[in-house]
């Protein structure tokens, strides 16, 4: 009995010493992201998002710390981007990257994750051709590819004939661009123009006018959620192209931080996401209550389900494989589980996140906000803009 008990407490002490061992590591993860300037939205909420999850699960990966260091690149920067990637994994160790707002930010730092073997996981960055560059990126946020063929598809089954594209110039514009016309076309559907924006763009009325004088009966748009999207939708509103029977398609033109801000004329307006703040699900409702009840004044969008997911994916990896990159990516392929947008897996080819994506419509709800309320399904779509 006492040989029994004293093997016991050895054998208990071996584990106690191991997992003392393992819970003396900080495990850093390193935030690239906009924090200042007119995107500064992109920061804030992939940092309550991230905030939200360490509420819920704790900081604790078996016996590890998770900490997380923000850095701010002010916006579409690539060389920011790639200094604060250097910076973070020479200078702090960390030994996993995420955020991304940005596709330039992200393709940016692609040699680096390759040469240090850190996966780096996109918050949000669009363009499928990202995650070619690097066998270390791995996407919880969506693909405008992915988002684009479901809304091209559901315009021409309802009604739409001849449209106009009109896309901010740079890579996810562009695929959104190539990922419309190619979808509508095979529909049988005609594109009269395409029209791409300049990146700093904030004035869309001499666009408007081009849109008017197409003879399109319907634009599909795409820009980079903020500041951007704002204002061309306003912009749409206020220069009588709905009444002149143009009807809008997007993606993410209707974004919940900006959403009330646009008033009743956006009412009706039709888009297609990943992601909608009012998603029917009990997992939905619970993220949302905490992300308001930590920060009051936020309102859960794209960035936010990007993030949480992200971090959760992030907490798996250290789960499976510690700060072994390449263990880490081989143990994400393949995840899956429930998300506040839905059931998402990694893809384990694209490394870029399966996922419903819902078509949806703004309507006022009752508590008199403006939301995105989905009421079609298209299931399981992967990155449609993967290795084309
Ligand atoms: C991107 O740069 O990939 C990007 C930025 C903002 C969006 C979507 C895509 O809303």
């Amino acid at each position: 009995m006492r040989q029994l008990r004293w093997g016991l407490f050895a054998s208990s002490f071996a584990v106690l010493a191991f997992a003392g061992a393992a819970s003396a590591e900080t495990i850093k993860v390193g935030v690239i992201a906009t924090f200042s300037g007119p995107n500064a939205i992109w920061g804030k909420q992939f940092r309550e998002a991230i905030q939200v999850y360490a509420a819920e699960h704790g900081t604790e990966v078996n016996g590890n710390t998770v900490e997380f260091i923000y850095k701010d690149v002010g916006g579409p920067n690539p060389d920011a981007s790639k200094a604060a990637a250097q910076e973070l994994l020479i200078r702090e160790g960390v030994k996993y990257l995420a955020g991304f707002d940005f596709t330039p930010n992200a393709m940016a730092v692609a040699p680096l994750i390759n040469q240090a073997k850190v996966p780096a996981v996109i918050f949000n960055a669009a363009t499928s051709a990202i995650n070619e560059q690097s066998e270390y990126f791995l996407r919880t946020s969506f693909t405008l590819w992915q988002v684009t063929v479901p809304i091209a598809q559901w315009a021409a089954d309802n009604g739409a004939k001849k449209v106009i594209t009109a896309v901010t110039d740079y890579n996810p514009g562009v695929d959104a661009e190539s990922a419309f016309v190619s979808a509508f076309e095979e529909k049988g559907g005609t594109i009269v123009d395409k029209i791409r924006m300049p990146l700093q763009t904030t004035d869309f009325a001499p666009f408007m006018q081009r849109i008017k004088n197409s003879g399109a009966d319907a634009v599909f748009a795409f820009l980079p959620a903020g500041p951007a999207t704002f204002a061309f939708t306003k912009a749409y509103n206020e220069n009588g192209l709905k009444e002149a029977g143009i009807t809008f398609y997007g993606t993410g033109e209707t974004d919940e931080t900006t959403i009330d801000a646009l008033g009743d004329q956006a009412i009706g307006l039709t888009t297609a996401y990943h992601y909608s703040g009012v998603h029917d699900s009990d997992l939905n409702r619970s993220f949302t209550a905490k992300l308001e009840e930590m920060f009051p004044q936020s309102r859960a969008n794209l960035a936010s389900v990007g993030a949480y997911d992200g971090v959760h994916l992030i907490y798996k990896m250290i789960e499976a494989a510690g700060t072994d990159g390449e263990k880490a990516i081989e143990s994400s392929k393949g995840l899956s589980w429930e998300s506040p947008r839905g059931l998402i897996s990694i893809d384990p080819d694209s490394r870029h996140v399966i996922q419903n994506v819902y078509i949806r419509r703004v309507e006022r709800a009752e508590n008199g906000s403006l939301v995105n309320r989905e009421f079609d399904t298209v299931e399981n779509v992967p990155d449609l803009g993967f290795s084309r």
